[in-house]
């Protein structure tokens, strides 16, 4: 399995990426608003995988109370598959609860999926099938 991407979630993101890109050195690479996903992503480059820095785009959505007052909140990790149908309905199978049984449109295209998680012990889960 591959790593895709690690998302945090923050509550202001400019001083997140005086953080990450000023202090802490990190470079962006990608800058978007999805809008399947309610949020503003900036992706940073960590070695062959994103750190992936999420704005939400408003302050009464799941994402934007789940970060609630902390500046910011580790929220999902994405592990990349080649044919994300096919690992839909393999996890499906396998008695996975799913929070997307189709995929969405992720960051630059990219076809993703959200694993629930009372069924990944906690953390959220995403699968991310890079736009060919
Ligand atoms: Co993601």
């Amino acid at each position: 399995m591959t790593v895709d991407h690690v998302a945090i979630v923050v509550k202001d993101l400019e001083a997140s990426l005086d953080l990450y890109t000023g202090t802490l050195g990190f470079t962006q690479v990608y800058r978007e608003t999805i809008a399947d996903q309610g949020v503003e992503a900036v992706g940073l480059e960590a070695g062959g995988c994103v750190l992936e820095l999420l704005l939400p785009l408003d302050e009464t959505s799941p994402i934007a109370r789940f970060r609630g007052d902390a500046q910011s909140k580790l929220h999902h990790t994405a592990y990349r598959v080649c044919n994300i149908e096919a690992e839909l309905a393999r996890l499906k199978s396998a008695g996975v609860r799913l929070i997307d049984e189709a995929p969405r449109r992720g960051a630059h295209g990219n076809r993703v999926a959200f694993l629930h998680p009372k069924s990944t012990q906690g953390v959220l889960v995403e699968l991310c099938e890079p736009r060919p």
